[in-house]
């Protein structure tokens, strides 16, 4: 099974998501924050969007839903979890296989060099390129801008091959990422989905699981091991 999740999965660590009733498209206009073009215009205005969301997730925990899923990734019931989330609650969560669509909040790069940065600490104002004196950007997709190529030919491979894909928190509505479990479903496979609210996929899902991830989740989990267990007995 291969696992594709959004913003609904950091929801119940207090991350807000994009398109729900308080997303942040609720409250922020995309064309000002995050686009190539915002950025050129008024750094300083996106850094500062960007020093309140690095710290928001810099204070959350991973949930039980993130737990629940990178348990079920080292069991390897979930081959790999694949997220369009710029957090680190899948990484400290210790999910073992993870490809990151949309790029990491918590890197930036510089918008002349070669030049990355992990922060430690949030940043502050524009930061500058320790090595050619550019400014950085976070390390994120913007829109208008393309999908890492490595990143998004792995995922395809894995929805590609997978017999089963489990949808969660994602409205689907932002592609490539949301086609994904589309490519499970041509070759012959299901698409599960774990959410509250219906997805742009809800036609094609086979099981809708309506219900917050961080409970959904650790009772996946909890059948899967009674699963195990009783087939050992
Ligand atoms: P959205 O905000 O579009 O959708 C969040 C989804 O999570 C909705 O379908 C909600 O119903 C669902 N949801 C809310 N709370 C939940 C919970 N506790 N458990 C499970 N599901 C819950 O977020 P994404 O689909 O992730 O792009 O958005 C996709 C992309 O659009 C983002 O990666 C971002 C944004 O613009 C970039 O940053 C490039």
């Amino acid at each position: 099974m291969a696992a594709l999740t959004g913003a609904g999965i950091s929801a119940d660590s207090g991350i807000p998501t994009f398109r729900g009733k308080d997303g942040l498209w609720r409250r922020f206009k995309p064309e000002e924050l995050a686009t190539p073009e915002a950025f050129q215009r008024n750094p300083e205005l996106v850094w500062e969007w960007y020093e309140w969301r690095i710290k928001l997730i810099k204070e959350a925990k991973p949930n039980p839903g993130h737990l629940a899923l990178a348990e079920l990734n080292r069991m390897g019931i979930v081959k790999c979890v694949v997220t369009q989330n710029v957090d680190d609650l899948h990484e400290r969560a210790c999910t073992t296989c993870l490809v990151k669509l949309h790029g990491d909040i918590m890197t930036a790069r510089c918008t002349s060099c070669d030049f990355e940065i992990k922060w430690k600490d949030v940043p502050k104002g524009v930061p500058k390129c320790p090595a050619c004196c550019s400014p950085l950007r976070p390390a994120v997709v913007w829109f208008g801008e393309p999908l890492p190529q490595e990143a998004l030919e792995r995922a395809e491979r894995l929805f590609s091959e997978a017999r089963a894909a489990m949808v969660i928190g994602t409205s689907a509505a932002v592609m490539p990422a949301g086609k994904l479990p589309l490519l499970t479903k041509s070759n012959g496979g299901i698409i599960i989905e774990v959410n509250p609210e219906p997805s742009a996929l809800e036609p094609y899902v086979d099981i809708a699981i309506r219900e917050r991830a961080s409970v959904a989740l650790p009772r996946i989990l909890e059948e899967v091991r009674k699963l195990y267990n009783s087939n050992k007995t």
